[in-house]
């Protein structure tokens, strides 16, 4: 199918419902379309949005296909309104070299859901001692390398690491936790995490990594990604950096925008996440810091588990949560249904800020005649109900269960293909 239409829909939830001729992958026209011959999607008057650009999933192949493979994080990513996703190395065998990288560039184009990009290592075996390769990957089409799961905390490869990074025309995304303020910590170090007598993650862990990274790649010219920011104060110090003129971008996760360490009370190894919840004033200023800009974008972190991993002993249990079905809906609750954001805003957001970020030209593109057709289609106002066990993931390790969530994904559409509809994936 060639030709697709999309029936009654408001681009970015403005004006009346236009429909949108879709040819060869591309958007031939915006108006009053006959799609006689075309295959069709009744939109109803849904807002029709950039397809979302997550930087930061996890979909653990190779090595743990038990919890996700490229083919179910994809089907999640899809269902979740998603055309491209940036696959994590921190995977079995880690991808720090070509190969490993290719492994999932090419099985992401099998399976054809999404556009998967992998992300490369940026030191050797995540160990924080030797630089990956990272000139050799670029050159197969990596963008974006992350040690993600871990800090590249040695401040001298953290510089060098930039410094490749701006020679090779790609991104550095850090996870910022000094280990030395974070050996054994479990929880937000806090009065929950005190209580439960476990040892605490203390904010300024992340704050003076994120310190440090602004100030390295402010001296090298360089570009910084920061990962998952969780706390205030990494917000106030990325506000100071970019008023310096360092070219810093940063992602914060739907958990991060909703969740606080109240969650630990329940002792449910769900709650589980590195970084960990933070307090309600810090969930206050992250929402604040992603509608004004300081905070660049959403990405997921989507991390599957097994259940033996997850439900289990909290200090046994992994860190991590799934994210790719659920982050529209939570960014709805808590930036739109506040009046944070309008749809717009979920654009920049969801889209057109992380494929900038990741320099991606044919994704968050405008919704416009001659753009390419990477599309989410989303019902405001629908509600639903998490169900771990129904979502596309093998894993089904998210703490939304049970909560009732407003605004749908009701399609997807990748280069003017179909890929999810009405919560299943096409094909
Ligand atoms: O919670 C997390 N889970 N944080 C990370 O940095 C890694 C991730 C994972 O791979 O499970
Ligand atoms: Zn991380």
């Amino acid at each position: 199918m060639t030709t697709l239409v999309l029936k009654g829909v408001r681009p970015y939830g403005e004006g009346d419902p236009v429909d949108v001729l879709v040819r060869d992958g591309v958007i031939a026209a915006i108006g009053t379309v006959d799609g006689a011959d075309a295959e069709i999607v009744d939109g109803a008057g849904a807002i029709l949005l950039p397809g979302f650009v997550d930087l930061h999933t996890h979909l653990r192949e190779p090595g743990r296909e038990d919890t996700e493979t490229i083919a179910t994080g994809s089907a999640a990513a899809a269902l979740g309104g998603y055309t491209a996703v940036f696959a994590m190395a921190n995977t079995d065998p880690v991808a720090d070299n070509a190969v490993v990288v290719g492994h999932v560039a090419r099985r992401g184009r099998e399976v054809g859901l999404v556009d998967v990009h992998p992300v490369g290592a940026v030191t050797v075996g995540l160990k924080g001692e030797r630089l990956a390769e990272l000139g050799t990957m670029a050159r197969t089409g990596v963008r974006v390398f992350s040690d993600d799961g871990h800090c590249v905390h040695d401040p001298l490869i953290m510089r060098r690491a930039l410094e490749y990074s701006k020679a090779l025309g790609v991104v550095i995304a850090q996870h910022a936790e000094e280990p030395r303020l974070t050996v054994g910590a479990q929880a937000h170090e806090g009065e929950h995490a005190a209580r439960l007598g476990l040892a605490g993650w203390p904010a300024a862990a992340e704050e003076s990594i994120v310190a440090r990274d602004c100030l390295l790649a402010l001296h090298a010219g360089a570009k910084l990604h920061v990962c998952h920011v969780s706390t205030a104060g990494t917000a106030d110090v990325l506000a100071w950096a970019k008023a310096r003129g360092t070219t810093v971008s940063a992602e914060v996760t739907p958990h991060h925008l909703l969740l606080t360490d109240e969650r630990l009370d329940s002792y449910d190894p769900v709650n589980k996440v590195n970084p960990p919840l933070r307090t309600a004033a810090d969930v206050e200023k992250l929402r604040l810091a992603l509608a004004d800009g300081t905070i660049d974008c959403v990405a997921t972190d989507h991390a599957p588990h097994a259940v033996q991993d997850k439900d289990c002993e909290w200090s046994a249990a992994r860190p991590g949560m799934l994210g790719l079905q659920t982050a529209l809906s939570i960014v709805v609750e808590t930036m739109v249904a506040t009046g944070l954001l309008d749809w717009r805003g979920v654009a920049r957001v969801l889209s057109e800020r992380p494929a900038a970020i990741a320099g991606l030209a044919d994704q968050g593109r405008p919704i416009a005649v001659g753009e390419p057709a990477n599309l989410a289609l989303v019902d405001p106002d629908a509600r639903w109900t998490v169900r771990g066990a129904e979502l596309a993931s093998i894993a089904a390790n998210t703490p939304f269960e049970g909560m009732e969530l407003p605004a749908r994904v009701v399609a997807t559409v990748l280069r003017g293909k179909v890929t999810a509809r009405d919560g299943q994936v096409a094909g």
